[in-house]
């Protein structure tokens, strides 16, 4: 048995894949994902064959220069996935096709129209206060806090590292933190992003849509100090159906893998002895913490994708035109080749969590991220300074997804505070 063993099965025979592909879909061993993409590496090199759901092929790039060229070289490499070359095998059912199928969104646009969509965003989010943002993001923090310190007991994924970014985002494109239809807003956003059993996430996403069409409608007679306005007050005049699709690429992009970022970022401070004596004042920062993460657990561990626009090679491998690219960010953050001597992570930001290139995590949107996160993380050590897990740090359960990397839940107990 390889090193890949029972995980990593084979392509069934007759599959248009190479003969030692790898399923994805359905990974064992979620708890140390770089043991896998460390035995990917060393069977298949830095870029390896993989299976999607239903053993439709793509390539899982794992090596730190390979997902830096393949995100650099946009005209090699490319966003718009109506250029994939398996659409005939793909069924309407298909799971991933809420991220693979073609929307006209800034992710999905290529040249000078992802330019002029992205400029419109960047200019947007960079007239985000990031003081007013800490400070509403500990407003928002504090009343969910509030919420259950009287309990002495929480489970934190879904109590508050989900809310913060989910609130914080919606208050900065201008939604009144306190309106009723803000928290349903929310709640649509959780569900269709991340449905729980007996939800319909179509139907929430269809109702996200139509708040945020309403929102920019609202604007566009009462502009006000947020990012919606801005983005309709720009010069490039973006129509109100590209406003409301791009604000929903913000706002979704915002809230999964900032909300995520601060559970990561819980876990480690809990159950890391470097941190844990750090939480009240020890070695190793909140803000070492949130930039460990980054290298070591980083929310979006893989992200799909590319697809490529003619016949080129990527790592020893030869890549058709139209064949998709996984970016395997989790995988280059920890690549032997950067990291040499086996130590892993460093005070500084050379990690792709952020991904690179044209299409990377617009410039504010990482510095915002950082303001929720710290925000989320140190406003909670303020006000619970005794907090511990309530389980075993084994108990603790990842999700089964190869994309996101974020726990199922993280429960946790303190002393209870009589407010
Ligand atoms: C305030 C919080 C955030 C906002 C507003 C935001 C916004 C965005 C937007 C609009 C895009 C699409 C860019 C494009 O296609 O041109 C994007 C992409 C992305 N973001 Fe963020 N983001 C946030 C937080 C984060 C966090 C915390 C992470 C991970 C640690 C992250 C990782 C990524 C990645 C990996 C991409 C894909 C880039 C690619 O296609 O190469 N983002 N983000």
């Amino acid at each position: 048995m390889t090193d890949t063993g029972s995980f990593a099965r084979p392509a069934p025979p007759g599959c248009p894949a190479p003969a030692d592909a790898v399923r994805l879909a359905g990974l064992e061993y979620q708890r140390t994902p770089a043991q896998l993409y460390r035995a990917l590496r060393r069977e298949h090199g830095p870029v390896a064959p993989v299976l999607l759901d239903g053993d439709v092929p793509a390539w899982l790039v794992l090596g730190y220069p390979e997902v830096t060229y393949v995100t650099r070289h946009d005209e090699l490499f490319a966003r718009d996935s109506r250029r994939w070359n398996q659409w005939p095998n793909i069924p309407p059912d298909w799971p991933l096709l809420p991220y693979v199928g073609y929307q006209p969104s800034v992710l999905f646009t290529e040249g000078d129209e992802h330019r002029r969509r992205a400029g419109v965003i960047t200019l947007a989010l960079d007239g985000v206060d990031q003081f007013e943002l800490g400070r509403d993001c500990r407003r928002i923090a504090d009343r969910l806090i509030s919420g259950f310190a009287g309990s002495g007991q929480a489970e934190l994924m879904g109590q508050y590292a989900h809310a913060v970014p989910a609130r914080a985002a919606v208050q900065m494109c201008g939604m009144p933190l306190d309106a009723a239809d803000t928290q349903r807003l929310v709640d649509d956003l959780r569900i269709s992003l991340d449905a729980a059993e007996g939800d319909d996430p179509v139907a929430a996403y269809g109702r996200v849509g139509e708040r945020l069409a309403r929102l920019v409608k609202e604007k566009r007679e009462l502009p006000g100090p947020d990012v919606t306005s801005r983005m309709l007050l720009h010069p490039a005049e973006l129509t109100d159906e590209e406003v409301v699709q791009d604000l929903i690429s913000v706002i979704a992009a915002a809230q999964q893998p900032t909300a995520n970022w601060i559970c990561n970022t819980l876990r480690l401070l809990l159950t890391d002895e470097r941190f844990a004596l750090g939480v009240s004042g020890g070695r190793l920062s909140v803000a070492e913490a949130l930039n460990e993460v980054l290298w070591l657990a980083t929310p979006t561990q893989n992200f799909i994708g590319r697809w490529a626009v003619r016949d080129t090679q990527l790592g020893g491998r030869r890549i058709r035109a139209g064949d998709c690219l996984v970016l395997g960010l989790a995988a280059a953050n920890t690549d032997p080749q950067i990291w040499p001597e086996g130590h892993v992570g460093a005070e500084n930001c050379a990690h792709l969590s952020f991904s690179n290139g044209e299409h990377r995590c617009p410039y504010p949107a990482p510095l915002l991220a950082d303001v929720m996160a710290r925000t989320a993380v140190e406003t909670l050590l303020d006000r619970l300074p005794d907090l511990v897990l309530a389980v075993e740090p084994d108990e603790l359960t990842w999700r089964p997804s190869i994309w996101m990397r974020g726990l199922t839940a993280l429960p946790v107990e303190f002393t209870p505070v009589v407010q």
